[in-house]
């Protein structure tokens, strides 16, 4: 539904005269793909270009180089060639809607006015719109406050009217940057709800911009990291937190504890649906007689699915473990060892792609890249 290939964007500023001024460069060949219907979320610190990015995806910031693709429609085709495609981009971005941090409404116009808003500017009738502006108001549990002021409005109920009017104009498409940030958990929690029934009621697809992993578990279904203007993680939630090493999946479940002492062999475990409940570690404990100290552990909802992770230290070094670590992966669990030198030159097969554990002189499938 959203696909940008080779995303740039390069800031100028301080030019002037002769002076060249200097270049930030805020994305840097950003290649994002955003399936129809899902809830897609981009986490990444402050300057890595994450508002950069949904700038340009609905191009109201020109990118340097690259292309965005919205529904099939190239929005950077039609950037560029005058003021007739202008009229075909204005088109094309009405099938996006915007939300944004601070809400952006018109103090001076009510509730409904503000949700009218883009729908005057599309040149819609006067009773269209308001019978438009009434449903958008039912549809965000506002039905009561169609004649009332922004000022006499909660910050949550401020967004509520945001989204109603980022919907105004049936989007496909809906962006959102931070719109929960200036929230409290709560409210973010039931703004969050919205959005969720939203993208599920009307298949709307939603990209959203977040520095909170809470926003993540709660309603994304993939992902992706930026850092210095480029995507450096993106996936599926789940998948991503199959990726050994992710550093995604370690934000969003967070494990940590040190071994006991050298020796031991430390491993992150992470445990998805029916794993999830069932009593595996006893069982590994059982089956091989060994005692299994456990270091972290956190446990989570994702999308509505188990999700848990586990810090573990097995007695004795990597070698002596590998089956029974082949043993948890067979049960069907991610492991990944914790700085353990031994283990990136020795492979613990994935059974699903590869030779069981122990049973192959592969190279390693199970590598230290990218662990603490
Ligand atoms: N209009 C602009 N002119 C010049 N530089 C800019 C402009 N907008 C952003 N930048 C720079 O581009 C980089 C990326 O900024 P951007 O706002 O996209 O980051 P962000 O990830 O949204 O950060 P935050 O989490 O703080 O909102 C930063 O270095 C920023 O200073
Ligand atoms: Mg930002």
């Amino acid at each position: 539904m959203i696909t940008t290939t080779g995303l740039t964007k390069v800031y100028r500023t301080g030019r002037s005269g002769r002076s060249r001024g200097h270049e930030v460069t805020a994305l840097d060949g950003v290649d994002l793909h955003v399936r129809e219907g899902e809830v897609f979320g981009v986490v990444g610190r402050s300057g890595a270009g994450k508002s950069s990015l949904i700038r340009c995806v609905n191009l109201l910031e020109r990118p340097t180089a690259g292309t965005v693709t919205v529904d099939g429609t190239d929005l950077t085709a039609l950037a560029g060639r005058g003021r007739r495609a202008g009229k075909e981009l204005r088109r094309a971005r009405s099938s996006i809607g915007m939300v944004f941090q601070h809400f952006n409404l018109l103090s001076s116009r009510t509730v409904k006015d503000n949700i009218e808003l883009p729908l005057e500017i599309l040149g819609h009738s006067g009773q269209e719109r308001s019978r438009r502006a009434l449903e958008l108001l039912d549809l965000v549990g506002l039905a009561d406050k169609a004649k009332v002021y922004p000022a006499q409005l909660s910050g949550g109920q401020k967004q509520r009217v945001g989204i109603a009017r980022a919907l105004a104009g049936n989007p496909k498409v809906l962006l959102s940057d931070e719109a929960t940030s200036a929230l409290d958990p709560e409210t973010t929690r039931s703004i969050l709800r919205l959005l969720r029934d939203i993208n599920r009621q009307l298949g709307l697809t939603v990209l959203l911009i977040t520095h909170e992993m809470e926003v993540v578990k709660t309603i994304c279904d993939s992902a992706a990291l930026m850092e210095n203007g480029r995507i450096t993680e993106s996936g599926t939630v789940g998948e991503l937190l199959a990726v050994p090493g992710s550093r995604l999946a370690h934000e969003l479940f967070p494990v940590d504890g040190a071994g006991t002492g050298p020796g031991g062999t430390v491993v992150d475990v992470t445990f998805h649906g029916d794993a999830a409940t069932r009593p595996v570690i006893s069982q590994l404990s059982r089956t091989y007689n060994i005692d299994i100290s456990i270091l972290g552990a956190a446990m989570d909802t994702v999308g509505g699915r188990q999700i848990g992770r586990m810090r573990i230290e097995l007695p004795g070094p990597f070698e002596e473990n590998v089956v029974p670590l082949g043993f948890l992966r067979e049960q069907g669990l991610q492991i990944q060892i914790v700085d353990e030198p031994a283990a990136a030159a020795v492979a613990v097969a994935d059974p699903v792609t590869e030779e069981p554990a122990g049973s192959t002189d592969q190279p390693a499938a199970l590598t230290k890249d990218g662990a603490k």
